[in-house]
């Protein structure tokens, strides 16, 4: 194949629709704003609902009938999470409480004359009830045949006992046999809880409970269940979303070595996070005795006084941002509202580096990804980037636009790992076609163009192919669109991510249809210094 062939997407299978979260969003200086959203929202549902319930109400009453509303937290999630007190731990074994079953009360229609209680019960003798409401004695040939039919409930009683204690014991030989034995948990002595082994030890990963650490630090929830966050008294802050590796940490975008799980109202959160981005806290996980404290930290083993909490992620100012933010960039159009996107406030939050030897998990998915707007024509799969980089490639887009090169457009933006993983495997067979080579062969090949799963940008969400040629393949590098784009992609926080001088050290063939977002400050450091993204981290150290 004389053409690298990341080419004619309009073959390729649409990828699959990416977890979107429309709750996340960056305030101007690039706090998470989606808080302030999610609680309008969720403070109208509740009011909605609570209209609703009075309305019930009002019409049961008017009908002489009565209706329990059920208590705030049975109406569902979704609504606020603002605890400043922890939640009740409950101790070992101990359950929800169990509805009041209702008094028992005597049938309306039961005959005035029929005996309350069945007399001389105390004896041992049996009565009956007739249809009638009197009662008569069951003498013994009844009240043996009774009998039997009681010792017929006892075996059952029996069996029921005996095939719950086989299924407790079947369960504990399999948690045995599994090696994930109960977790006890004690937060600074003030909870205590045991947790079953696969919760405390998710895929060999350790969590704690957020909310629990956040009640014995005396931090404030708010947020939703989408985005929890905890606040310390300070104001420095974190926040987590379920099922998502990302975090915000005093604004700092950071991604952890697990996701997030949200388990009933309670955000449970990788150990390792803790361990090394809080400062004041001390964890001891003991596997031997299967334990687990988190205590406040002191300044020395004698000292009694408890160090603040505070996060190894400083807050971010907006410092990163220059003054005189035009000044030395040669803009075609007003770029004034782009700027938070071009020269993001948190400048170092988007150097993440993916490559051949730097791998994403098959599960992460970039929280805040939203629709690509300039969309090659032609292309109908809508193609989705992390919400600042999509915005810094409109910016782009207004001024390559400006400059007169309309017929460029994007094709491809974020790619889950299993989109990636069909489009190599698309490769490698065209390259055993083609070449009449071997798998092993054909392999290598299609990875000089194509990566493997879990190694593309793509899966970043900050990663964009965009050409004017037929395909994605070198003639675009010979186009006047793609010299615009070589010399000013970094005036709007891109860089043209495999050049051709730097094969050897990306790993991949020149492609000059792919850029990447880092943001105005890095991209124009790498561009001035002709260095790629693998040599400028490694020079940042
Ligand atoms: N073409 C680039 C290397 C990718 O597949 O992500
Ligand atoms: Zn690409």
């Amino acid at each position: 194949m004389n053409s690298t062939p990341e080419q004619n997407k309009k073959n390729t299978a649409p990828p699959a629709e990416p977890k979107w979260n429309p709750y996340y969003r960056r305030n101007p200086d690039g706090t998470p704003g989606g808080h302030d959203r999610t609680l309008q929202q969720n403070a109208a549902r509740a009011d909605a609902a609570a209209r609703d319930v009075r309305q019930r109400q009002a019409d049961l009453r008017a009908m002489g009938k009565e209706e329990r509303i059920p208590p705030r937290e049975q109406q569902g999630l979704g609504q606020p999470v603002r605890r400043t007190a922890p939640p009740r731990v409950r101790s070992m074994g101990e359950s929800d409480p169990m509805p009041q079953e209702r008094p028992r009360t005597a049938p309306k229609n039961a005959p005035k004359n029929a005996p309350k209680t069945a007399p001389n019960d105390t004896e041992g003798a049996r009565y009956r009830r007739h249809e009638n409401g009197t009662m008569s004695r069951l003498y013994p040939s009844h009240a043996g045949r009774r009998a039997k039919g009681n010792g017929k409930a006892v075996i059952l009683a029996a069996v029921l006992i005996l095939s719950v204690a086989l299924i407790i014991g079947i369960v504990a030989m399999i948690r045995g046999a599994k090696g994930v034995p109960d977790y006890t948990y004690d937060y600074n002595g003030a909870y205590t809880k045991v947790i079953p082994g696969e919760e405390a030890m998710v895929e060999d990963v350790p969590y704690l409970n957020m909310n629990y650490l956040a009640a014995i630090y005396g931090m404030t929830v708010s947020g939703s269940y989408e985005d929890m966050k905890f606040s310390t008294a300070d104001g420095e802050y974190v926040s987590f979303m379920p099922d998502n590796r990302v975090t915000m940490v005093n604004g700092n975008r950071h991604v952890m070595s697990a996701k997030a799980l949200l388990r009933g109202q309670e955000m449970w959160i990788p150990s390792d996070f803790v361990e090394s981005m809080f400062d004041g806290i001390r964890v001891d996980w003991d596997h031997e005795k299967h334990t687990v404290t988190v205590r406040p930290a002191t300044a020395s083993e004698q000292d009694t006084k408890p160090l603040p909490l505070t996060f190894k992620l400083r807050p971010v100012t907006s410092s990163a941002q220059t003054e005189n933010w035009e000044e030395g960039y040669d803009y075609l159009t007003d770029m004034t509202a782009f700027r938070d996107a071009i020269e993001p406030a948190n400048r170092d939050a988007y150097l993440m580096l993916v490559n051949k030897e730097n791998a994403l998990a098959a599960n992460y998915t970039p929280a805040d990804l939203v629709e690509v707007t300039n969309m090659r024509e032609g292309y109908t799969n809508t193609q989705y980037m992390c919400e600042t980089a999509e915005r810094a490639l409109q910016a782009l887009y207004r001024d390559l636009f400006a400059a007169g090169y309309t017929d460029v457009g994007v094709t491809s933006g974020y790619r889950t790992y299993k989109t990636q993983e069909l489009l190599h495997e698309k490769y490698v067979l065209l390259e055993i076609e083609e070449r009449k080579i071997s798998r092993a062969e054909a392999e290598k090949y299609a990875g000089r163009y194509s990566a493997l799963a879990g190694q593309s940008e793509h899966q970043t969400g900050l990663a964009v192919d965009m050409y004017n040629t037929a395909s994605a393949d070198a003639s675009f590098g010979e186009t006047e669109a793609y010299r615009w784009l070589k010399d000013h992609a970094h005036q709007y926080g891109f860089i043209l991510r495999y050049p051709a001088e730097k094969t050897n050290i990306t790993g991949y063939d020149f492609e000059p249809w792919h850029y990447r977002y880092v943001g105005r400050y890095h991209a124009t450091q790498m561009y001035e210094q002709g260095l790629c993204l693998e040599e400028y981290l490694a020079k940042l150290g």
